[in-house]
């Protein structure tokens, strides 16, 4: 964690739900999950696409190595992604 990505905004729009991202998550899905959203996974780990979204806004780093890598510049996986701006997601 580096005081870059401390304190940043992700809006879930479709959901029309915001939460701090503060570090106390590994990830965006734990974030979304604590904010109370049920979204869809299956491996949590960066393999089947499951969690697969689109950014609307900002950008991620992956905590993962050996993730699938959508095509999409804009998809992201969020189960084993980490905002590394303010973020707009399409979920
Ligand atoms: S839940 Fe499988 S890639 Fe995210």
């Amino acid at each position: 964690m580096t005081d870059t990505n401390s304190e940043l905004t992700v809006e879930f729009r479709r959901s029309g739900v915001t939460g701090t991202w503060d570090g106390s998550q590994e990830t965006i899905l734990e974030l979304a999950e604590d904010l109370g959203l049920v979204l869809p996974y299956s491996c949590r780990s960066g393999i089947c696409t499951t969690c697969q979204c689109k950014k609307i806004e900002g950008e991620i780093e992956y905590t993962q190595d050996g993730v699938y890598m959508p095509d999409a510049e804009d998809e992201i996986l969020i189960c084993c992604s980490a905002p590394k701006t303010a973020l707009v997601l399409d979920i």
